[in-house]
């Protein structure tokens, strides 16, 4: 299992308090001991002073016994001071000093010395007194036995180890109740998440108690939710359409079929009924082809088979195929500008076409319409435009939606099933461009453009 962010913080936490308490408690021991150290030379150099002097003034053997007593009394009965004279002649010594400080001495002259002796550690200073009179010249240590001093180190290490351990172990429990109740909307907020049901899509996550870098979150969270309740709901009504316009033929196609098995019937009249059915079944079949021309637009096929030529030129070709409905609707085309650029071409016409067969079903007899071919920046437009009855603004924007129509009560028009602009927006977007729509002043105008950018 992954660490919670509690324990994580948590532990973060005492790494780093451990850290800085060790830093602290080094420098702390560093301190102490440099102290310590100072005081012990200034308890031996007292010491020293004193005895250095009645050394000093001593000149003769008899006057050396005395020296030898008094030094006696100046070592403590625990002898944790201790003075050594040596020198050449062994009547002017004192504190039998063993050979190995004696080799010690012969490279030491003068000044602090730390050694080892009789099992125990000592600090210590050594002065050489001049000769006087019978006296040779004689080196005199003090020392004083570092035990105590290194025991009160022992003990100033081993607790700050211990107060350090203990802080670190603190500062992470501490850390960890706090990063408990500073994350609890997290947890909250998982709760919430977690009872959000399928069922309900319009279920959003509350915003209103959350701190500001999970409210960020929770608000793309909501994004996204409706972003699928939205996408559901087209499915959803994508679904009903669907089964609509197939429903429609279907019920013709078996009507038709179920009277004519009722009687016995001349062959002209099957043959009339089966051209119907024909025409029915023909239908269907252009539904299921545009939808499944659609999805493939939608699984991200892109137009590949491009050539780049007249945009203009393309038009007219097309416009020359819708002559006779031309003739018959009694309106006119007009080709306005043009640019040159690459584009499948059996989709271009095909977005053109739909184009221009709802710019003449929208038009009067007599109506002129206006194809604008312009290029701009990195696209090429291209817009026909029809007199005809403004449509709302509402509609505007669902006009590309897959079955939509304005007006309702063309649902049932032979040839038109409400897939043409959902066409004309994928051949735009297999080209990599877009579809607009507008209505001003009487004219209504619905286009398409071209990525220019995709030019060979
Ligand atoms: N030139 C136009 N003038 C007015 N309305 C239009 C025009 N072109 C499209 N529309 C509206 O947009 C709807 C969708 O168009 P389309 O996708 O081609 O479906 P269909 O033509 O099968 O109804 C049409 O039903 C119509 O209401
Ligand atoms: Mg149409």
């Amino acid at each position: 299992m992954r660490a919670s962010i509690s324990t994580r913080l948590a532990v973060m936490f005492a790494v780093a308090s451990l850290g800085v308490f060790s830093l602290v408690g080094f420098a702390l021991w560093h301190v102490l001991q440099r102290e310590l150290c100072r005081h012990q030379l200034s308890e031996v150099n007292t010491r020293l002073d004193y005895a250095g002097m009645m050394t000093g003034r001593n000149d003769n053997a008899e006057k050396w016994k005395m020296l030898r007593t008094k030094l006696d009394v100046l070592t403590p009965l625990d002898r944790r001071v201790r003075f050594w004279v040596v020198g050449p002649d062994p009547r002017f010594e004192y504190g039998d000093a063993s050979p190995v400080l004696r080799e010690r001495l012969s490279t030491h002259a003068e000044g602090p010395l730390d050694f080892e002796l009789e099992g125990r550690s000592w600090r210590a200073s050594v002065r050489s007194i001049a000769a006087n009179g019978e006296r040779p010249a004689v080196q005199l240590v003090t020392a004083v036995d570092s035990a105590s001093f290194r025991e009160t180190l022992n003990v100033f290490a081993g607790a700050l180890v211990v107060l350090c351990l203990a802080g670190g172990a603190l500062v992470g429990l501490l850390g960890h109740r706090i990063a408990r109740v500073g994350l609890a909307p997290l947890s909250s907020l998982s709760r919430e998440a977690q009872a959000l049901s399928p069922r309900d899509l319009s279920q959003r996550l509350r915003l209103s108690p959350l701190p500001r870098e999970l409210a960020d979150l929770v608000s793309s969270f909501n994004g996204a939710l409706e972003r699928v309740e939205r996408a559901y709901a087209q499915l959803e009504g994508f679904n009903a359409d669907v089964a609509h316009e197939l429903r429609t033929p279907l019920t013709n196609i078996i009507g038709q079929t179920q009277v004519a098995l009722a009687k016995e019937r001349t062959a002209p009249h099957l043959e009339e009924v089966l051209q119907s059915n024909l025409e029915e079944l023909e239908r269907l079949r252009g539904i299921v082809n545009d939808m499944l021309f659609l999805a493939r637009a939608d699984q991200g096929e892109e137009a590949l088979d491009r050539v780049h030529t007249s945009a203009a030129e393309e038009v007219s070709k097309t416009v020359e195929f819708l002559d006779v409905l031309l003739e018959e609707a009694g309106v006119s085309v007009r080709v306005e500008g043009d640019a040159r650029t690459s584009f499948e071409r059996s989709l271009f016409r095909r977005a053109a076409s739909n184009l221009l067969l709802n710019a003449i079903e929208h038009s009067e007899r007599g109506a002129e319409i206006v194809v604008d071919i312009a290029q701009r920046k990195s696209e090429v437009r291209i817009a026909v435009t029809n007199p005809g009855i403004p449509i709302p603004e509402q509609h505007l924007e669902r006009l590309f939606d897959r079955f939509y129509r304005v007006d309702g009560a063309r649902r049932n028009s032979r040839d038109n099933h409400g897939l043409g602009l959902s066409i004309v927006k994928a051949v735009a977007k297999m080209h990599g461009g877009t579809v607009f729509a507008a209505s001003t002043e009487g004219h209504n105008t619905v286009g398409f453009t071209l990525s220019a950018a995709s030019q060979v």
